[in-house]
């Protein structure tokens, strides 16, 4: 049953505005709701605003194939949602936050124990940095095990790329805004690995701190960087992360072998197939978010003081693999060859020459999840092996001065060659083609480097000495 008020404001759209006599109120609605007037009731017409405002951002439709939880696990969806956790509580943390040392470490202080939910806040933040990492690291993993970087989506890899690097540099730049004895020096031993990059090293560094050591400036630049120009990073490749996914006109078909044709099959609704179940998962991060923030609180150490160092000293445990590696090796090959080389072949992985298109089919085949799955077992093993053999074992090309070859050359033609040789291995013994040799590649090295990291975070004690990290 249609108002009389209704009636008037569909007549008005029909016609032109002045031939009806109008509120204020309808006038203003009119000139917002230009779409084609049709006869609704109240609650009809509710939901079609609902409708129309969400299809701006969603697709009318989408391939019903794509909606299975088991192809996303609504990852994406998930590191959405904590970015905008991170946005709205940063904005808030910025109206008590005071970014200068002597008094950063006060303004938390106040904002815990003397503003209302101050310390919920700052859990809040911090447990959704954290969370993201994790969240963008498994989103990645299920992108590449799911061959969805392939065309039409090898831009956007890319650009996901970006985007962790975003959020790796977010987590870093924030982590020192405490102004803790956690934070100076975590910042100051990552910051201090630059200093290995021949020539550029140093210099780029003292840019980075704004001084030779973590201080006022330094502050300033994090604090910059932190609150202004990674939010800006993040709200330009956000939205074109998002536009390409709409391109490639959405999500990979899900399919059992490479043989099944790559077709979209049925259509459904987005409204309310897709953005319910978007809906459910926001929901279920906000009320895990929430839960953790309400039980355990962001640490927040003793005010830093640059005379005392503890011992050990960590960098932030995102950074702990390259910590560990600078163990191993000569800081050259720690923090430039390795990582550099593990930079360029993540660039590089949707522009390799595949022989079959696995787009959509999980680790490729049956084959290509066996031999991952063998290549994870192989690195957890192995890899804690090395670490340990490094450790005991090699005092005897170790007793002179640690150089660039018997720390850094030898060492690292060793991987190469384990490297290699599993490659080699795999291709023969296993016949498999270069996706599935490419998919154990990635996840030996993977593995490996989670698995240091665990090594960095968990089992390092006093003088970085292996043992239970207390
Ligand atoms: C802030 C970080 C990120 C956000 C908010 C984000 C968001 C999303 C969302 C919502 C989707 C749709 C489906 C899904 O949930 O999987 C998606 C798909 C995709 N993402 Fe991300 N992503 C991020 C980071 C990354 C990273 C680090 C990569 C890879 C390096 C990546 C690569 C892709 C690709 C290739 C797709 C298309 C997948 C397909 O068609 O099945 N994204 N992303
Ligand atoms: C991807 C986005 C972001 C990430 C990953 C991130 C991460 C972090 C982290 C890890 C901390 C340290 C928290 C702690 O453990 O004490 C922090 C602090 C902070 N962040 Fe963010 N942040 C993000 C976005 C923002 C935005 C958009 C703003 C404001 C515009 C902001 C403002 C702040 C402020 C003021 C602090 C200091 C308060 C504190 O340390 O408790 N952040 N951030």
């Amino acid at each position: 049953m249609l108002l009389p008020a209704e009636k008037s404001w569909i007549i008005a759209r029909n016609k032109t505005v002045e031939n009806v006599s109008l509120s204020i109120l309808q006038r203003i609605r009119l000139s917002i709701l230009t779409g084609k007037p049709e006869e609704r009731n109240d609650q009809q017409s509710q939901r079609n605003v609902f409708r129309s405002f969400l299809l701006h951002f969603r697709p009318a439709s989408v391939p019903e194939r794509t909606l299975d939880f088991s192809l996303s696990w609504g990852q994406g969806g998930m590191a959405l949602v904590l970015v905008i956790l991170l946005f709205a509580s940063g904005l808030m943390l910025k109206f008590s936050y005071e970014p200068s040392p002597a008094r950063a470490y006060a303004s938390i202080i106040h904002l815990v124990n003397q503003v209302r939910f101050g310390q919920l806040l700052r859990n809040l933040h911090h447990w959704s940095a954290n969370g993201l990492l994790l969240v963008v690291f498994l989103h990645c993993l299920r992108v590449f095990y799911t061959g969805a970087f392939t065309g039409p989506r090898q831009l956007n890899w890319s650009i996901g790329l970006v985007l962790f690097a975003a959020v790796l540099l977010s987590n870093f730049t924030g982590y020192l805004l405490p102004w803790d004895q956690r934070a100076y020096w975590a910042i100051t031993i990552s910051t201090s690995m630059l200093d290995y990059l021949p020539a550029v090293g140093t210099g780029l560094r003292e840019w980075i701190l704004g001084g030779s050591e973590p201080g006022p400036g330094t502050l300033v630049n994090f604090y910059a960087i932190h609150t202004a120009i990674l939010p800006a990073l993040l709200l330009f490749f956000v939205p074109w992360h998002f536009w390409r996914i709409r391109k490639a006109n959405g999500l990979v078909i899900p399919r059992r072998s490479e043989n099944e044709p790559m077709t979209a099959g049925e259509m459904v609704d987005s409204m309310p197939h897709l953005i319910i179940r978007e809906a459910a998962v926001a929901l279920l991060v906000l009320a895990a978010v929430l839960l953790i923030s309400m039980f355990f609180n962001a640490p927040l150490d003793a005010q830093a003081n640059p005379g005392l160092s503890p011992n050990p000293t960590k960098a932030p445990w995102y950074f702990m693999g390259v910590q560990e590696l600078l163990i191993h090796f000569h800081p050259l090959f720690a923090v430039l060859v390795i990582p550099g080389l593990l930079v360029l072949g993540l660039l590089l992985i949707p522009y390799f020459n595949y022989e079959a298109n696995t787009a959509g089919v999980w680790f490729c085949s049956a084959r290509g999840r066996k031999m991952a799955l063998a290549a994870a077992i192989l690195a957890s093993v192995a890899t804690p092996a090395a670490v340990w053999f490094d450790a005991y074992a090699t005092a005897f090309w170790r007793a002179g001065p640690a150089g660039l070859v018997s720390n850094g050359l030898l060492p690292f033609t060793v991987l190469l060659a384990v490297c290699a040789g599993f490659y080699w291995l795999v291709k023969q013994t296993f016949r498999a083609n270069n996706n599935e040799a490419i998919q154990a590649m990635f996840t030996l090295i993977v593995t490996s480097f989670v698995v240091l990291t665990m090594i960095g975070v968990w089992f390092r004690g006093a003088g970085m000495q292996l043992g239970w990290a207390a």
